[in-house]
């Protein structure tokens, strides 16, 4: 069937509820490899935002497919109720990381995607904390959008027409430091959200904290590392560490959201470890099978998640665990600890952001650049480089996806994701094994891209 025919018929079945009407007309694939995608008449795409971060080793990756296909012919199906070795492996390769770094005992728990291990990870909180249900979270993230995770994510867009199923967290102001205070330094900016938060707790007039009970009426603070969604925003080094001392002195969970950072995103297997803080609970998701299967999970500390707090039954789906999943996770996991991961993203991520500071000296409208290990961003301005430009953006996206930029006398496409508070952020996550040359022609057709669309 020919594109037409496709959306045609996309048009009449299909539920738009979805994102894929952000562009117009919606793209369609017909295939994968490595860096790139490729549209039905085989016009390659160089895809600089992996399914949000979903493949980080590539697509089609012969390792992980490879593991995917014994799989298939072993034990490709089992319901979760049934143990299997796959499962109690990857759990156990998962908790043994997490003790080594953290010096916790505790256990993992698989769903089927971010957004219910989002809301396993909030049964876990309100059960550990006698049902508290209030949490707070950050403006600009992102958590899901189950009805649990879209309360404690902070677009009300999200909830609008839905009401409140759970209670919507409190946001607190994230250390957006390019559109922060003026003449603070990042540092400063940090210090400043930390402070922010803990004059909440100063009197019991501040609204969230009885003093004569030593009780704080919210249970976590759910927190992404990188926001991811809102425009790969990186905060200093020293944030975490000082919310960290608000929460451990008011009695507050730390609930870690690594499903976009995770799994080297940012050159360490969790984001988190960059900012020398022990979760709570750690979420994960997308890359652990490098897309391959919905299969997602949370981590939570012993005392949270054991057998006794969480009995059988507290959480089921019919996918969870299931047998293909668990299998390209252990291959994922077994792949990490068998190369420098570490070494590779931060060199690679290095040099896409030395050519996207270069690329930043020729077009004033890229506002803001700045990365931690192959987690990119480029914040696109009007001329000024400093108001948003969705309008320039959505141009670039729309003349990338139409494949007809030109490499060696070839047309090619770019790959673009977008977010930020304003959605005028290229959120850049190029797979972990790009190459050298990929990411020398990702900064060449970003340059053509943002010639055009200043042109358009
Ligand atoms: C940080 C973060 N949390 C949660 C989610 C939700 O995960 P899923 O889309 O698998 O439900 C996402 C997805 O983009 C995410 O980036």
């Amino acid at each position: 069937m020919n594109n037409a025919a496709l959306l045609a018929d996309e048009a009449q079945f299909c539920s738009f509820g979805d994102t894929v009407h952000y562009t117009n007309p919606p793209k369609i694939f017909a295939r994968c490899e490595g860096s790139y995608l490729f549209d039905a008449d085989d016009v390659p795409y160089l895809d600089l935002q992996m399914w949000y971060s979903a493949v980080n080793f590539g697509y089609a990756n012969p390792r992980l497919n490879g593991a995917l296909k014994r799989q298939i012919d072993t034990l490709p199906q089992v319901a979760s109720q049934y143990l299997h070795a796959g499962r109690i492996e990857l759990a156990k390769v998962i908790a043994q990381d997490a003790e080594k770094k953290w010096g916790s005992k505790g256990r993992v728990h698989f769903n089927v995607g971010g957004s219910q291990s989002i809301e396993d990870s909030l049964k876990l909180v309100r059960n550990a904390c006698n049902g508290k249900s209030l949490m707070f979270a950050f403006e600009g993230g992102y958590h899901g959008r189950t009805l649990g995770a879209s309360a404690i994510t902070s677009s009300y867009r999200y909830r609008r027409r839905y009401g409140h199923f759970a209670d919507r967290a409190s946001f607190l102001p994230f250390p957006y430091h390019f559109r922060g205070p003026q003449g603070m330094s990042k540092e400063e900016h940090g210090d400043w959200c930390v402070k922010y938060f803990a004059r909440l707790f100063e009197t019991e007039y501040n609204g969230v904290w009885d003093p004569k009970a030593g009780e704080c009426e919210y249970a976590a603070f759910y927190v992404e590392p990188i926001q991811g969604t809102g425009g790969y925003v990186i905060p200093p080094r020293n944030f975490f560490i000082d919310l960290k001392k608000v929460l451990d002195k008011y009695g507050i969970l730390l609930v870690v959201d690594e499903i976009q950072m995770g799994f080297y995103r940012t050159g360490k297997l969790w984001a988190i470890e960059h900012f020398g803080v022990k979760p709570d609970i750690l979420v994960f998701g997308k890359a652990l099978t490098n897309g391959l299967n919905p299969l997602a999970g949370i981590w939570a500390r012993e005392e949270l998640i054991n057998p006794t707090i969480f009995p059988p039954g507290s959480t089921h789906s019919t996918f969870a665990s299931n047998p293909l999943g668990t299998a390209v996770g252990l291959e994922t996991m077994k792949m990490l600890a068998e190369t420098d991961y570490e070494t590779l993203v931060m060199a690679k991520g290095q040099r896409f952001l030395e050519g996207l500071k270069e690329l930043q000296r020729h077009h004033p409208e890229m506002g803001d650049v700045d990365g931690l290990g192959l987690a990119l961003r480029a914040e696109i301005c009007e001329a000024d480089g400093f108001a948003p430009s969705k309008r320039l953006v959505d141009k670039m996206v729309e003349i990338g996806l139409a494949g007809e930029l030109e490499h060696a006398g070839r047309k090619i496409g770019l790959v673009l994701d977008v977010g930020g508070y304003y959605k005028n952020v290229i959120t850049l996550a190029p797979s972990l094994h790009v190459s050298d040359e990929e990411i020398d022609l990702g900064l060449k057709l970003l340059d053509q891209l943002l010639v055009k669309a200043k042109r358009a």
